[in-house]
């Protein structure tokens, strides 16, 4: 039978996307920036099948499982497309919905495959578009290097390449354990409880416009500046939320003020930090080895990775 793989890779927004204008195909209620990672990576294999199955990370997925966003995916997928069933196996070389961005990942490389799989010969808008509908964050995950996502359309668009400005990540582990509550749900939450919801609706557009003028000058500062102000303006809703979305650990809170600190002291880099617990730290090639360095050795943080940005979505025969 028909067999194809393609791959994606996560991407850690600077300018965040929280909250939802329209849960049919995920339409964000805010635009958000990213970088696509290199090196961290989802590889999907599609197989024709007698009927779906869905295997993650060498394990069949079943009952409850069995992967929700998934199961939705494929019928809004097949409402458009004419795609058989599949056996969908799935990959990540790193800790899977533990704020890794893993499920980007992985809808990039689904759509991708499929695409290749059916021959549907799709645009790069178009694979973006139905990426979104798994995961908006997936959207982001189909282009490299620096991706915005704004509306109306909500399609991902190139803001610069990687070799534009070529930063640094570095990755601290602080738990690798699965979130408690997923992204769509704290999502729902926040806008029904947060106070803060509709001044981060306000200020969104603003953040947006601040980081896409930072990248094209390649002014660190000030894309520090913004992004850590969008990371923790996030995270002020989620934890005014009720029940609170406390997406942090003591090394979270440990590694935002040594990285502060750090930046004060002339150092380049930023945090930042999505629906779990680990830190992304930003750097510029020059002080992504002192910085990597000196988080491995802040207590609670597991494992440290240092990655590059990375390229786009890939189909692979
Ligand atoms: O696309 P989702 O449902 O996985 O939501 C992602 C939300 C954040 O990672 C917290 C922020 C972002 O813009 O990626």
């Amino acid at each position: 039978m028909a067999s194809v793989r393609a791959t994606a890779h996560p991407n850690i927004a600077l300018v965040k996307y929280w909250g939802k204008k329209s849960a049919a195909g995920n339409i964000p209620a805010v635009p958000s920036l990213s970088i696509t990672l290199d090196s961290l990576t989802a590889t999907t294999e599609l197989t024709e099948a007698t009927s779906d199955q869905f295997v993650l990370n060498g394990e069949e997925q079943s009952g409850a499982a069995k992967d929700e966003k998934l199961t939705r995916f494929l019928s809004y997928l097949r409402e458009r497309h004419d795609v058989p069933p599949l056996t969908i196996s799935s990959t990540n070389n790193f800790p899977t919905a533990a704020g890794l961005a893993s499920s980007a990942a992985g809808f990039a490389a689904l759509v991708t495959a499929v695409d290749q799989l059916c021959a549907l010969n799709l645009s790069t808008k178009a694979l973006s578009e139905l990426a979104r509908a798994g995961s908006a964050s997936a959207a982001r995950s189909i282009l490299g290097g620096f991706v915005g996502l704004t509306g109306p359309k909500f399609v991902a668009e190139s803001i610069a390449t990687r070799e534009h400005w070529p930063l640094q990540v570095v990755v601290a582990i602080t738990n690798t354990g699965k979130k408690s509550v997923s992204s769509t749900e704290g999502m729902t939450r926040s806008a029904v409880t947060s106070p803060y919801y509709s001044n981060w609706l306000d200020t969104a557009n603003a953040d947006y416009d601040r980081a896409r003028a930072a990248i094209q000058s390649k002014n660190f500062t000030e894309l520090a500046e913004v992004s850590e102000h969008s990371c923790l303006k996030m995270h002020a809703v989620m934890q005014t939320t009720q029940p609170p979305l406390m997406y942090w650990n003591p090394a979270s809170l440990a590694c935002i003020q040594k990285i502060q600190n750090l930046r004060a002291q002339g150092v380049d880099v930023f945090f930042t930090i999505d629906a779990g617990p680990q830190i992304k730290a930003v750097c510029t090639q020059n002080s992504v080895d002192s910085v990597a360095t000196i988080l491995a050795q802040m207590p609670g943080v597991l494992s440290i990775e240092k990655i590059g940005l990375g390229g786009p979505a890939q189909a692979k025969g």
